[in-house]
């Protein structure tokens, strides 16, 4: 039987990008999602490029709803050798004080929690059979603060709960790592450019090069954590963010830039 790729929230955006990419990696891939339509889209998009594909709905923030659709995917599609959790809302800055507690619940659900339980029910089959990669989705929110209260401290906890599972799933041969993706250029971010809700040209200010990751990019990266190219890596946060990080402050020393951006 083939290696199975389980992504979550693969019926979309980054999810979706991953799950071609590991089709393309020979693996079997295993959709889970809420998105009923859509995620049977992913599974078609990846049959009509050869590979082999199942969608399972599952929500993620529910533990039984994932071990069941774990129960599933082993029985049709084979032992679970890759892990990437995509799942997860995306909302708009807010305020601490005046949020809505149970919008940020239900973040935390989702973001948080979802990783956990995917993390510690498809781990467990790893660890028992002694490999398996699994790479969850942090954010550049996993490094500096932003006005988004439930997303950004969910995403220092995904970021931390990953570091946690490198060590205790690498003495089974089991790696876990985390991506830090900036903005995305998904369809999403794209219609909120197109509607004005979003400035493209600040978002590059802040950053080293020219254009924002695509899907594929942060696909790219996921394949790479979870190949033999990969062995020695574990318990890392990868930034995908063309030059963020250091360009937050870079851009905003005090003392001036010795040079003009053009
Ligand atoms: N898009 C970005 O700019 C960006 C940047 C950094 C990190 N990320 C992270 O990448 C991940 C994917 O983001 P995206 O832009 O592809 O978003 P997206 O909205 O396109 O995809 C998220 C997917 O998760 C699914 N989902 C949501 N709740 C679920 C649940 N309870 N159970 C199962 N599936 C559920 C959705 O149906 C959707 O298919 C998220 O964790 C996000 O925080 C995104």
């Amino acid at each position: 039987m083939q290696s199975v790729a389980v992504i979550t929230g693969g019926a979309s955006g980054i999810g979706r990008a991953c799950a071609l990419r590991m089709a393309n990696e020979g693996h079997a891939v295993a959709i889970l999602d809420l998105q009923i339509d859509a995620g049977r889209e992913t599974v078609e998009l990846i049959r009509a490029q050869g590979g082999n594909a199942g969608f399972f709905e599952c929500n993620v923030a529910d533990h039984n709803s994932i071990a069941q659709a774990a129960r599933q995917v082993e029985d049709t599609l084979g032992e679970t050798r890759v892990l990437v959790t995509c799942a997860g809302l995306i909302p708009h800055a807010e305020s601490i004080l005046d949020l809505d507690i149970e919008r940020h619940d239900r973040l935390w659900q989702v973001n948080y929690h979802g990783t956990l339980h995917s993390c510690r029910i498809f781990g467990r089959l790893m660890r028992d059979r002694r490999q398996g990669a699994i790479v969850t989705l942090g954010s550049i929110n996993s490094l500096r603060p932003m006005p988004l209260p439930a997303y950004n401290v969910s995403k220092v906890a995904v970021h931390r709960l990953t570091e946690l599972l490198a060590m205790e799933l690498g003495p089974h041969g089991v790696r876990a790592n985390c991506v830090g993706p900036t903005f995305v250029m998904t369809e999403g971010l794209q219609q909120k450019i197109a509607e004005g809700k979003r400035d493209l040209s600040v978002m590059l200010s802040q950053q080293a090069l020219d254009a924002l990751p695509t899907p594929d990019d942060i696909a790219d990266a996921v394949a790479f954590l979870c190949s033999k190219a990969a062995a020695r890596i574990t318990g890392v946060l990868l930034p995908i963010d063309a030059g963020w990080t250091p360009g937050v402050s870079y851009y905003s020393y005090a003392g001036g830039l010795p040079w003009v951006r053009t």
